[in-house]
């Protein structure tokens, strides 16, 4: 790669670190109302970033947070490369099991610890700055950049996919990259080249019109909380299959290559109950952890509630509960169908004598890429350049749910070149991200412009 950007990124490294934790320090929480402004603040930081460098930028409302969109398009006959990513954050709660405050970016161990360092500010940082370094030292890009950062990831991107039917034209690209994933383990670089999709969805059971005396009333009537918690343990059996019909009918299996890919990785299993802090790993039956993970469905419970929660006892038969759920979901499972599924599932099972209220929210399919696609090989090369060693291949378990809108939109495959470790606190307390990861990130980003710019250009 050009000797200079490198040397800029090498000489800038502190700068561009205190440029990040400035965008760390704006609580920019998408979930939370009382946070707009913070919201319009983390956009503007962006939208500044981009003007300085020389981008045309817009900051785009929508019926939602704004989405930021800069553009560089001085490289005719190079390919265009469009990057997605993230300004907005997770809640920080639990704030007690932060170690310092959560939007107050604080160095330790080489790590940059806040709400958003990895997920996805700091990732993201990476392109911009890596954008920064070319156009600093030689003036010009090596392909041609888009930039599309929204503000609506942790909340389902409700407004997304509008802008992006809207400007199709406008956002045509050879290829998209998003650096929103891990990389495998330290030391060892990933591209991962699937991940699951999800639907989330909220089930309430009303019983009683209000808290009955246990005692007195008690036994006569269907208890809410008891009658979820009776849901909740249908959903799956002891070897973790999930019950409802239908669930596993469309679910690509892994073939044996990939099992054996995954299995060629090198997984600790003691160190991963470490890290974790369980006693065992537990998930469906006849799957290695790294499948449960990556190419399984799941069903999980992301919340419950219900009746009496303060100290001591109290004798009530509460009025309501309810449950937040989600299903990660593979390959050829349909969100709508599964959800679906589920609420009649809910239903079916439900004791007489409460009402069920079933909420849908977001949703997306999984998705995989060409493992043997030229970007790929392009991306993995960068890669090796800036963190010194080659890339494995590899399938992650969250979701990204713009992956799929943009190949049905943009009709182009995503990278996703994650720099972070999945043990970067994401979602958690105390999220953080290695600074050296930050960095070499950096460093595979300007690379990737260079590799890019090699392959032929498909549209435009
Ligand atoms: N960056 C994550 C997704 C991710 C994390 C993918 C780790 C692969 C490995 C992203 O910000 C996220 O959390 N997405 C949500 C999507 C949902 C709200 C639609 C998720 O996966 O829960
Ligand atoms: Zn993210």
């Amino acid at each position: 790669m050009s000797a200079a950007v490198t040397a800029y990124l090498e000489s800038n490294a502190d700068r561009l670190l205190a440029e990040l934790c400035e965008l760390l320090r704006i609580p920019s929480i998408s979930a939370q109302p009382e946070h707009q402004p913070d919201m319009l603040r983390a956009a503007k930081f962006l939208h500044d970033q981009f003007a300085a460098m020389g981008f045309q930028v817009e900051t785009v409302q929508t019926a939602g947070h704004p989405i930021v969109y800069a553009e560089w398009l001085q490289a005719p006959g190079a390919p265009t490369v469009l990057v997605y990513g993230h300004y907005d954050v997770q809640p920080p709660d639990p704030l007690d099991l932060w170690t310092t405050p959560p939007f107050e970016p604080t160095i330790r161990d080489g790590k940059l610890f806040a709400r958003g360092a990895t997920d996805d500010k700091g990732q993201v940082f990476t392109h911009v700055k890596s954008a920064e370094a070319w156009l600093k030292t030689e003036g010009r890009l090596p392909v041609n950049l888009k930039f599309v950062i929204e503000g609506e990831e942790e909340v389902g991107s409700n407004n997304l996919d509008h802008f992006l039917e809207s400007r199709k034209a406008a956002l045509a690209c050879d290829v998209a990259v998003v650096s929103d994933t891990s990389q495998y383990a330290p030391g060892i670089p990933a591209i991962t080249y699937g991940l699951r999709g999800i639907v989330a969805c909220e089930v309430a059971l009303r019983g009683p019109k209000k808290d009955l005396h246990s005692g007195v009333f008690g036994g006569s009537v269907t208890n809410p909380v008891n009658a979820l918690c009776r849901l909740v343990s249908a959903l799956h059996d002891a070897d973790g299959r999930v019950q409802i019909p239908g669930f596993y009918d469309d679910v690509a299996p892994l073939s044996d290559a990939e099992r054996a890919g995954f299995a060629k990785l090198p997984f600790d299993e003691a160190a991963y109950r470490a890290e974790l802090g369980v006693s065992a790993v537990h998930g469906e039956a006849g799957f290695t952890t790294l499948e449960r993970r990556w190419a399984r469905p799941t069903c999980d419970v992301n919340g419950i509630t219900g009746g009496y929660q303060g100290a001591g006892p109290k004798t009530i038969v509460p009025s309501r509960a309810s449950a937040k759920i989600t299903c990660r979901l593979v390959p050829q499972q349909d969100p709508a169908r599964i959800l679906d599924a589920l609420e009649h599932f809910l239903n079916e099972n439900c004791l007489p004598g409460v009402e069920l209220e079933f909420f849908r929210f977001h949703g997306c399919p999984a998705f995989v890429f060409d493992p043997t696609s030229p970007y790929l090989t392009a991306a993995s090369e960068a890669i090796q350049e800036a963190f010194g060693a080659a890339p494995v291949l590899i399938r992650e378990g969250g979701s990204i749910p713009v992956v799929t809108t943009f190949r049905e939109v943009l009709g182009v495959d995503t990278l996703l070149l994650g720099w972070g470790q999945n043990t970067d606190n994401l979602h958690s307390p105390d999220e953080h991200f290695t600074v050296a990861d930050f960095h070499r990130g950096t460093l595979a980003s300007a690379a990737l412009w260079e590799r890019l710019a090699a392959l032929p250009k498909t549209v435009g």
